[in-house]
């Protein structure tokens, strides 16, 4: 989406805006540059600057628009009501909208948020707040009905979110029935964040490096990312927990709302808590006026590096629920409730040395090596310097003070030396020419024309380089089982494997006598190879670590090709006419194929028995010829006797259909099995859609069921 200079430069002028050095048009500069960070944040799920400096980017940018309401263009972060949705998963509206917080980053805003209420209400007399932890996690909302969990959704845009459901019932902290009923709720929707406890966080981080997968960059990405996998078990494997901490529907019997026959929030928070959820307990408290929020909050703040999950702030909220209702919201956040956030966690140290570290596609990563320091409840003494740019622009020096942060992310970082404690004795940091690992005069580092990173074309293209045979055996490309980064490593030290093309001929009778090895885990892991070479096409590819080439544009190029050597006669026209594939992944295949050394590998890999060609899983379904229900959009109602709906979604959508969610004109065929209830009904009244029943359908596919 962004090129990596133009990345670099957002970055430039966050971190000048920030310190208030004067940007190029800042109205509209201030629009590019938060539109970049939400992408970052929301659909990279990589944010490159922390919650309070884009707080502070998009405060700034409001106040121009409050002081000239005449600017604000229509595509103004401020003006955003829709967000990215992913189109994987169906939406789902909210039964009530999900807003965001105002913030608050001291006593006296606190205290203004106190006046604001007063004067709403107009009354003088103290308020009464439920103070509790902002979560620094993924917002989640969950919908019981009869007390069965039945819906499960992310934020989305607020209005609509992605139904998650599969993945929330996967959570143990999320009950799948609750007795809603013992307080005469029938329907209820309830809110809260799935947060990933730091220990876990780390035994997961740990787990993902041995297997090769790119680590996450801090708890809050894995668990919102991991509540949108396409895996359930993914998403419970990651220790995903769900703290709830808010009511927002409750209806009875009737249909009547009743929410607010409850007194106050915190009557809610104990009903949930009673009902078998997960509430927030450490930092919890019922305040009897502003003043002792204030006290709590800064108290609690200091006890924030000892909790093990990450929370980046309180919440202070109104407890009584019918000063809630009298204040109401604005389109954006409550007018009852503020998010009071914590300071960014911040410390100095000296920077000692910096080692080099060769990444999977031979780019060079400078690591700054730090006197320890202890920092929000971790020791840190290695800290990533990035690339080459991030040092000249901090001009960080060997024997500087720098001051390390760790804003709400695991992964701590830099943000300046202490120029002002310079003694004179700092080195100035000499990025090295030629790749840390000795190849000779052939190693010289080379830098791309859009990229930051040094590269050492000898890792990147040559036979040389283990951290690609770790990738490719890895549970992200070629998922062979039980081989992992220790084998390969032992192995490439053995001189057994030296590139990809050596995992399939190994000798397996020299690896049972291996120290560790017997028979029985040296055939498991042969057995895993021999099925890794019935791999699709696609699955290949994308195992190649050719940079750029992800799972996605390899799929686009496996529908393409019926070898892999196709592609070497293949121009950059051939990629870019491909939809969603750009001239970068473009370059980069191109050049992959033109390096010898990778066709002689290929080469012994299909000698080897590895599947370089086309299967029927690179094929697109919806246009395979045969499809029986090619083109046409599908859905199903009613309860099934033979298939369970989402087998039937998938052999629907194998046979060449789109499973829509809705009956509408755009429905072709309604399959409704037992109790169909208004889907059928509407269906029927539309006249336009061919409704069949499960057994039609069984027939019709010729299904062996
Ligand atoms: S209350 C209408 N309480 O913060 C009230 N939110 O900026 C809305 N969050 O997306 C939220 N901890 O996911 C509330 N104790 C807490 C929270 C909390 C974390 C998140 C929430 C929301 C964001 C608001």
């Amino acid at each position: 989406m962004y090129k990596a200079s133009e990345e670099k430069e957002f970055y430039k002028d966050s971190k000048h805006f920030l310190n208030n050095q004067p940007i190029a048009s800042s109205y509209d500069r201030l629009i590019e540059i938060l539109t970049y960070h939400e992408w970052r944040y929301a659909v990279k799920n990589d944010p490159v600057i922390s919650d309070f400096e884009y707080d502070k980017l998009f405060d700034a940018l409001k106040e121009i628009e409050n002081n000239n309401p005449l600017l604000i263009r229509p595509d103004s972060p401020t003006q955003r009501i829709a967000s990215d949705l992913n189109p994987d998963f169906p939406s789902v509206k909210h039964l009530t909208s999900m807003l965001s917080l105002g913030n608050s980053y001291n006593a006296e805003d606190l205290i203004d948020f106190d006046k604001s209420i007063k004067k709403l209400i107009k009354e003088e007399k103290d308020i009464i707040y439920n103070v509790e932890p902002k979560f620094d996690g993924g917002s989640i909302a969950l919908v019981y009905e009869n007390d069965f969990l039945i819906k499960a959704a992310t934020r989305g845009n607020g209005v609509e979110g992605e139904d998650i459901t599969p993945n929330a019932k996967s959570l143990k902290s999320v009950p799948l029935k609750a007795a809603f009923s013992k307080y005469g709720i029938t329907k209820a929707e309830l809110r809260g964040e799935a947060i990933i406890p730091l220990k876990i966080f780390k035994k997961v981080n740990k787990e993902r490096e041995t297997e090769g997968l790119k680590i996450f960059a801090n708890p809050r990405n894995a668990a919102t990312g991991g509540l949108r996998t396409k895996d359930a078990n993914e998403t419970s494997n990651r220790g995903i927990e769900i703290f709830m901490f808010q009511l927002s529907y409750a209806e009875d019997n009737d249909g009547n709302n009743v929410l607010s026959s409850f007194i106050n929030h915190s009557d809610h928070l104990e009903l949930l808590s009673d009902i078998g959820f997960k509430v927030p307990i450490d930092g919890q408290l019922v305040a009897n006026n502003i003043d002792e929020v204030v006290k709590f909050v800064s108290k609690f703040e200091s006890k924030r590096d000892s909790l093990d999950y990450e929370i980046d702030g309180m919440v202070v909220k109104v407890n009584d629920l019918k000063v809630q209702d009298r204040v109401g919201s604005t389109q954006h956040h409550p007018r009852w409730a503020i998010a009071y956030k914590f300071k960014a966690k911040q410390a100095t140290t000296t920077l000692l040395d910096v080692e080099y570290q060769i990444g999977k596609v031979g780019s060079v990563t400078p690591v700054a090596k730090v006197e320890p320091v202890f920092l929000a409840g971790v020791t840190i003494s290695s800290i990533s310097l990035h690339n080459e740019d991030f040092i000249k622009q901090k001009d960080l020096r060997i024997g500087d003070k720098v001051l390390v942060e760790r804003a709400g992310d695991v992964i701590p970082y830099i943000v300046k030396s202490l120029a002002d404690l310079r003694t004179g004795d700092e080195k100035r940091i000499q990025f090295p020419k030629y790749c840390p690992r000795d190849h000779g005069d052939k190693s010289k580092l080379i830098q791309y024309a859009d990229e930051a990173a040094w590269r050492c074309p000898i890792c990147q293209f040559g036979r040389d380089n283990i951290q690609k045979i770790i990738f490719h055996v890895s549970k992200a490309a070629m998922d062979i089982d039980g081989f992992g980064k220790s084998n390969v490593e032992r192995f490439y030290e053995l001189g057994w494997v030296n590139d990809i093309s050596d995992i399939y001929n190994l000798d397996y009778e020299k690896i049972m006598a291996l120290d560790g090895f017997g028979e029985k885990s040296a055939l498991k892991i042969q057995a895993a190879v021999e099925k890794a070479k019935s791999n699709s096409l696609q699955k290949f590819l994308s195992s190649l670590s050719i940079h750029h080439l992800g799972k996605k544009a390899s799929k686009l190029i496996a529908q393409e090709i019926n070898h892999v050597y196709d592609l070497q006669s293949w121009t950059i026209e051939d990629f870019t006419n491909i939809k969603d594939i750009g001239p970068v992944v473009a370059e980069n295949v191109k050049a992959w194929f033109e390096f010898p050394g990778n066709l002689e590998m290929l080469q012994r890999l299909e000698e080897r028995g590895v599947n370089l060609k086309q299967t029927e899983e690179d094929i697109p379904k919806q246009i395979r010829e045969d499809a029986p229900l090619s083109g046409k959009s599908i859905l199903f109602t009613g309860s099934l006797q033979n298939l369970n709906r989402k087998e039937a979604q998938e052999i629907a959508e194998m046979n060449g259909a789109k499973n829509i969610s809705g009956v509408s004109k755009k429905l072709d065929i309604l399959v409704v099995g037992e109790k169909a209830g208004s889907k059928l009904t509407k269906a029927q009244a539309l006249g336009t859609v061919k409704i069949m029943t499960e057994q039609e359908f069984i027939d019709l596919l010729k299904l062996d069921v």
